[in-house]
């Protein structure tokens, strides 16, 4: 596991630079692509990156993490919508590349396995970003999930749909009480994990995520057993590492061609 602590836009570029790296290398790469406020900035990056720079996304294809169970096809906070407003649209993935766990099917255990089976089909996810919940979860894995979980219904905490609130204008009662997940099986099957992290509400969960015991009631800790993770984070979110020193001078000391 890589650890990178820098400063939240130096973050967004390691990130963008992972996956132009992989995209003009391979065109039609698959990308894992995470909803929530941490993965905007390296968003943001991609379509400076599509717009100044040429970086096409138009052979690639994306899976996102995770969906509301039961939101309406049209609303804003539908994850598959979130995504194609903050990204997807605005680099040019061709129609239909984008896929999502199907929130709204009749049969949901049915659903999850076409997923799984959509993401085989598709030769699997070579890049995965990632978030991290204030819990520990990744995707909605949290706490107590399967360490060997795939994609399934799962029960949102009340401390995610607290911290979620902010995308429902501050009410909780709108935030869906279930989601379709990838599980941790699922996304360590990622060929390269990419987690971002910022600010101080994280710090915990990082620490855990790093430093603690590979455990269910922390799921991020599974990516330690993952070859080739990579964990991005600021300053705040690195405020309980023991090892943030040793991180800081591993990535001063690396050669800047190296990249991810
Ligand atoms: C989103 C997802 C979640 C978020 C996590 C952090 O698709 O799967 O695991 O990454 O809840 O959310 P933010 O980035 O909003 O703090």
């Amino acid at each position: 596991m890589e650890a990178v602590i820098a400063a939240p836009d130096e973050l967004a570029w390691l990130a963008a630079g992972a996956i132009e790296k992989l995209l003009r290398s391979r065109p039609d790469a698959v990308l894992g692509l995470a909803t929530g406020s941490s993965p905007l900035p390296i968003y943001d990056e991609l379509v400076r990156l599509h717009v100044e720079a040429g970086l096409s996304f138009a052979r690639a294809s994306a899976f996102t993490l995770d969906e509301y169970v039961g939101l309406p096809r049209k609303h804003p906070q539908r994850y598959l919508n979130v995504i194609t407003h903050e990204i997807t649209d605005r680099v040019g993935f061709a129609p239909g590349a984008v896929h999502g766990p199907d929130g709204l099917a009749a049969d949901i255990p049915a659903a999850c396995a076409a997923y799984e089976d959509a993401i085989m089909a598709a030769g699997g996810v070579d890049l995965q970003i990632l978030g991290i919940g204030t819990d520990g979860h990744v995707g909605f894995n949290e706490p107590g999930s399967s360490l060997a979980s795939r994609t399934r219904i799962k029960t949102l905490t009340e401390q995610t749909r607290t911290d979620n609130a902010r995308f429902f204008a501050g009410d909780i009662n709108a935030v869906p009480h279930h989601c379709l997940t990838q599980g941790l099986a699922t996304i360590m099957a990622a060929r390269h994990i990419v987690l971002i992290a910022t600010g101080r509400a994280k710090a915990d969960a990082v620490h855990q995520l790093v430093e603690g015991p590979v455990s269910a009631m922390w799921p991020a800790t599974i990516l330690q057993l993952h070859p080739h993770v990579t964990v991005l984070i600021d300053n705040a979110a690195a405020s309980r590492l023991q090892l943030g020193d040793y991180f800081r001078s591993t990535y001063t000391a690396k050669p800047t061609w190296q990249g991810l």
